[in-house]
């Protein structure tokens, strides 16, 4: 109902409960590309899964938490970003995201990242962004890099995936420094 283009030929919407078969045939291309690097708690294996997932979301941006957005490309939903955790009281946020591989390499993930830190920030008046990533997620902490956050420090071993432990960043961005790159 409620659409941002991006550009000519990708879009931003909120992904709500309705979406359910579409996110979880997405989730079906993207499974084995995502799998390594987002919560395993996002990772559902079909359509029940699938709605949990959107249902959880519904629930958090009831209580003013947490948010999620798919992108479509070509009128394909490719992927998404979200706040991961919101907290208008204490004015900070975390944002996420994810592609299959065919919304990778067109820069729809950071464009919406930054109407999200535009409306976390601008908006809603929060003092603080965070980006967390596994230390050797390169795309992912160029995403971060891309959006003007500093690299705050690296959680050691913090991220359990596949029988290992591995290094998890902290990424930050300030109100007024997204003002200032924006201005
Ligand atoms: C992390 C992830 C979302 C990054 O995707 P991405 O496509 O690299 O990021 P963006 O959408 O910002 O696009 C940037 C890329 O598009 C390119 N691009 C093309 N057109 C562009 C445009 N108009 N504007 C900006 N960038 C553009 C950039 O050059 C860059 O590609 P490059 O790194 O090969 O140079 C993706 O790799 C992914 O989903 N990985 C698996 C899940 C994951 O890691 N999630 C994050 C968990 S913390």
């Amino acid at each position: 109902m409620f659409t941002l283009p991006l550009r000519d030929n990708a879009e931003l919407r909120p992904l709500e409960t309705w979406h359910a078969e579409e996110f979880a045939a997405h989730l079906d291309r993207a499974r084995e590309h995502i799998r390594p690097w987002v919560g395993p708690a996002f990772v559902t294996g079909d359509v029940a899964g699938a709605r949990d997932t959107l249902v959880r979301y519904g629930e958090r941006r009831a209580a003013d938490g947490g948010r999620l957005y798919g992108l479509w490309l070509d009128g394909t939903l490719v992927g998404g970003v979200m706040f991961v955790a919101f907290d208008a009281a204490s004015g900070g946020c975390e944002l996420g995201c994810w592609l299959e591989p065919a919304g990778e390499g067109h820069g729809l993930v950071t464009e919406a990242c930054a109407r999200l830190l535009d409306w976390a920030f601008g908006e809603r008046g929060l003092h603080r962004a965070e980006w967390h990533c596994r230390a050797d997620n390169a795309r992912s902490s160029a995403v971060a890099e891309r959006l003007g956050m500093t690299l705050e420090g690296t959680r050691r071993e913090a991220w359990p995936y596949g029988g290992a432990r591995h290094d998890k960043q902290l990424w930050g961005l300030l109100a007024h420094e997204w003002q200032a790159r924006r201005a």
